[in-house]
Formats: structure tokens, sequence, C-alpha cells
């Protein structure tokens, strides 16, 4: 457990500690190979997936105006996805290039977190190893590790671990303590469910299993607060710096419960299924704003530290 892992950059400590809606936003982004990309994608409005030189551009602007927290996920090319997504610890994927030039231009004033699963690198679209059609926990601890391990050289303040096998936060922490990486930390998608919220997500990032579903890994929503009680418990256990649940809206209760039980900090995924929905409900840029704001306001009311959403950038404009 390093506790000062939250404390370690003013940019860490005003996403943590700043006790507002704006310090507590954090920005996703898709990130892919080529030079001036910038693709809609469909579902998603306002949101592209961008390559490495556009997304440092659309990131410059968001630190202009205060948006200091980012969030990257890496698409990667159909040629490199392999069984055991090998290409995802390679230094040279856009997601790598990108952290480091951030890194290299912000320093400490901005947090990069960078998305630790399998599914964006697997051929079969899995979080994890697949034998005999089911998917192997502790094979699948090692790759995530080497993926992880990748990211921390890169220059992350945060991996999130969002592929929900067991004991990978304990396993992390460990290889980080090993290799010195002692101020990076682990954000963890603790209690995330196996929801029909992360549609368009799945799509941006074209990671849908090819067959089968993510119900064995991720959490069955008829499930009680004990189970999610249980997995944020075992997370902030086993060395989690940041406590997730995901998604949001649906699951505000299990957000207020979940805060009420743990000491580490609470994180909420505000799911692109969730931004959709908004986003087609309400095409008037000024009244969105304001369900918006309602939204965001829930979840701080819910007892979120930190509000990962697509809504971020449109919040810091408008106010
Ligand atoms: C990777 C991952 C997913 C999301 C975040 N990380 C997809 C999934 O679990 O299938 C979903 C995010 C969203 O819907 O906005 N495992």
């Amino acid at each position: 457990m390093r506790p000062r892992i939250n404390r370690w950059t003013p940019a860490r400590r005003n996403l943590i500690f700043g006790n507002s809606i704006k310090s507590s936003l954090v920005q996703p982004h898709f990130v892919v190979s080529g030079e001036n990309i910038d693709t809609q994608i469909s579902g998603m409005p306002g949101i592209n997936r961008q390559s490495v030189d556009i997304l440092i551009e659309t990131i410059e602007k968001d630190m202009q105006i205060g948006l200091t927290s980012h969030m990257l996920f890496l698409v990667m090319d159909e040629k490199y996805r392999d069984r055991n997504a090998s290409y995802a610890s390679n230094m040279e994927t856009p997601l790598h290039v990108a952290v480091k030039q951030l890194k290299e231009k912000f320093g400490n004033e901005i947090v990069v977190m960078t998305d630790v699963c399998l599914c964006t690198g697997t051929d079969h679209g899995h979080c994890g190893i697949v034998i005999e059609n089911e998917i192997n926990n502790d094979l699948t601890l090692d790759e995530l590790l080497r993926i992880g391990v990748s990211h921390a050289e890169a220059g992350a303040d945060y991996v999130a671990t969002s592929d929900m096998m067991d004991g990978r936060v304990r396993a992390m922490r460990k290889k980080f303590e090993e290799l010195g990486f002692h101020s990076t930390g682990i954000l963890s998608y603790s209690v995330k469910y196996a929801s029909s919220f992360y549609g368009p997500f799945r799509e941006a990032a074209e990671s849908s299993p090819k067959f089968g579903d993510r119900r064995s890994h991720q959490m069955d929503f008829r499930s009680g607060y004990s189970e999610a009680i249980m997995e944020a418990k075992i997370d902030q256990e086993e060395g989690a710096d940041i406590i997730m649940i995901k998604p949001g809206l649906p699951y505000l209760d299990v957000l207020r419960k979940i805060s009420d039980e743990v000491t580490r900090p609470t994180a909420v995924y505000n799911v692109s299924g969730e931004y959709a929905m908004v986003m087609n409900s309400n095409n008037k840029k000024g009244e969105r704003g304001k369900m918006i704001i309602e939204i965001l306001q829930a979840f701080r009311r819910a007892g979120a530290d930190v509000i990962v959403t697509y809504h971020a950038r449109e919040f810091m404009q408008e106010e």
C-alpha cells in the first residue's frame, strides 16, 4: 500500500482531493495509428478516434481549459491482434508514444491514465487468455502485468485495470515494486458489471468478443451490495489507489454504498451507452449542459471523488 501515490503530483492531488466537479473530471480518448487521423465514432458524437499528432493537439487545448486528467484507450490495428495481445506491450504502439509525449510536455501538470486489458489486442476480443473456450485467470495475469509494466515505463500516472481477473491488483502492485515503479498508481475497475451500456465503446475500440460474452468475469447486475463490497475491499486490500464503479447512472446506489465502505478514493465511469443516451436525447448545447451538470452532481453526491466521462470537455467549455 502506498498512500503517497495519490499525493505525488499537483495534478493528481487536484484530481482526487480537489473537491469540485471540475477538478474530478477525466476525459477518455481513443488512440489509433497513422497520422492526421480524426474520425468521428458513430454513436458517440463529439468523440473521435485520433492518431497521436491530433490527440496531442486535442489534449493541449484541453489543458488550456483546465481539463488535466486523461484516460487513453488503444485501438489496435487488426493485423497486430493475436491470442495473447502480444503487441499491446510494444513501446511503439500509438498509446505508448502518446503517453511518452504527454508526460514530456506536461510533466506533473497532467494525469495520464491508461486502460490495461487484453480485449483490444486479442483476435477473439476477449479480456483474457482463452483455453478451450474459457478465460484462464492466472495465465491472463502474466499478460496484464506485461502490458501494465510497459505503460508504467512509458510514464503513465495510473494504469487502469479493466479486465476483472481475480488477483490482478496485488500482482500488478508487486511487479511495480519489484521494478521500482513506486509512484505508478493503480486505478482499478473494482466493481464492473457485465452491462449493455458498453455498446458504443466496443464499436469504437473494436473490442466486442467474437464469441460468448463477458459474464464469467464482469459482475452480474442481479448481485447485491455484498458482492460489490467484497470486490471493492479485495482491490483496496490488494493495493488499488482508486476504486472504480462502472457503469455510473444505473449504479448510483452501489457508488454510494462503496464510497461509504472503502477508505480509498472512489471513481465512477459514466460509460459510452450513458453518454449516447444524453447526446441522442438533446442536441441543443445549452440545454444539454443542464442535463450534464445534473448528472455529474449526482455522481458527486453519491460519493465519487473522480468522474470518468465523455462529457468532460463540454462541461469545462460551458462552465
Ligand atoms: C475494456 C473496457 C471497456 C470499457 C472500458 N474498458 C469495455 C468492456 O468491458 O467491454 C467500457 C467503457 C465505455 O463503455 O465507455 N475492458
